[in-house]
């Protein structure tokens, strides 16, 4: 099968299979963003199979905290913590990519400095009850990039085989190269190409750490979420001209997220053609592209393999753990969330609470 086979990613780094674990928020470290001794055991479950593990999204400073629960990446004494999650990623035989973020506008101002979240302009998401964020000053612009920077020596220092820059799902990058939560008139807004320069400073500084402080091949991978439904939001001809400048970026993939793999425009219903295929034509052989979205049995994410050479698995990974090692071994793979599941399945609490509190998150069992 495609997805056992190895794949080399451009910086040399061997996956030993196509399949990645999906960066999964897990609510599980401390307060103090310290990892905690249960989200070691929830990842090392999920670890062996996978040719890596991305992990969930890590903030790079005090105001880019988006959950309770979340991991930190915005200061030294963070490292030994992070030192013990690649650790346990890299026993069970998977590489460890550390996803590295900031929540921007979408922070609850509890979890922010001053309860006040930040954003690139002062407008507020379109969701009942959102507050309207602080625009960034220039400085502290320049601060955030220089913090990204950071996060990815931590990654380096604490044993990571990589970081995957958060571009996606409304956070800050994204906030950045949207014309709904941009409306600066600087170099870090006003038209397209101007509302990439954020996203693009932080892989360039990212990049630069890197050939700074990585002693071996070190993954720098880039999400993003291709469309926004708001109006004026990102559009598909936005995204597609994102890509052909992110193509020339050196990173080592492009990871799009989508909820459905095969989903087509969700803003322009003329448009059938899926939006990954769309990406992957664009990109063309400059940087392999990584999909996902609602990929759960060995022939979906074999069909997808024909589009890309990389998926990522989210929800069917905290369903069934042992997916990988189910395939080698032929035994039946469950896609449904058991109601009541057993000790194997290790989501601690209060991941479990958090994911089934939400109705349809995860498909559960009748
Ligand atoms: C519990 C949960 C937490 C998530 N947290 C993150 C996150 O921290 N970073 C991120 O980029 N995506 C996050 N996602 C999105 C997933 O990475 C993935 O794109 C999405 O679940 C669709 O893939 P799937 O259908 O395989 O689950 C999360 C999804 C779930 C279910």
């Amino acid at each position: 099968m495609q997805l056992s086979q190895s794949y080399t990613l451009p910086s040399g780094v061997e996956l030993k299979n196509r399949i990645l674990m999906a960066p999964m928020t897990n609510f599980l470290s401390n307060d103090d963003g310290s990892v905690s001794l249960k989200e070691l055991d929830y990842y090392a479950r999920r670890s062996g199979g996978v040719g890596a593990v991305i992990t969930a999204c890590a903030n790079v400073n005090a105001q880019g905290k988006g959950f309770e629960g979340e991991i930190g990446v915005d200061r030294d004494e963070l490292i030994p913590g992070l030192r013990k999650l690649a650790a346990s990623i890299h026993e069970q035989g998977s590489k460890a990519i550390l996803q590295i973020y900031h929540g921007g506008r979408m922070c609850p101002p509890h979890l922010v400095p001053h309860n006040e979240p930040v954003s690139a302009s002062a407008i507020a998401p379109e969701r009942e009850g959102a507050v309207t964020p602080r625009a960034l000053t220039e400085e502290e612009i320049e601060q955030t990039i220089i913090d990204f920077g950071e996060a990815a020596r931590r990654a380096i220092k604490a044993g990571f085989d990589g970081v995957e820059i958060h571009g996606a799902n409304t956070y800050l990058l994204q906030q950045f190269f949207s014309p709904h939560s941009n409306r600066r008139k600087d170099q870090w807004g006003g038209n397209v190409r101007n509302r990439m320069n954020f996203p693009l400073a932080v892989i360039e500084t990212v990049i630069k750490k890197v050939t700074a402080h990585a002693d071996k091949p070190f993954v720098v991978g880039y999400r993003l979420s291709p469309e926004e439904r708001e109006n004026p939001g990102i559009t598909m001809e936005d995204t597609l001209q994102f890509i052909d400048v992110l193509t020339d970026q050196n990173l080592d993939y492009l990871h799009i997220s989508l909820s459905q793999f095969h989903q087509s425009s969700m803003r322009d219903d003329h448009s059938t053609r899926p939006v990954i295929n769309q990406i992957v034509e664009r990109a063309g052989q400059k940087v392999p592209v990584m999909g996902v979205g609602s990929l759960y049995t060995p022939n979906e994410v074999e069909e997808a393999l024909e589009t890309v050479p990389l998926v990522s698995l989210g929800r069917e990974l905290l369903i069934e753990p042992d997916w990988m090692q189910k395939i080698q071994s032929g035994d039946s793979i469950r896609t449904k969330m058991p109601k009541a599941p057993g000790e194997d399945i290790l989501i601690p609490e209060p991941m479990w609470t958090k994911i089934m509190s939400v109705p349809n998150w995860i498909p559960v069992e009748k």
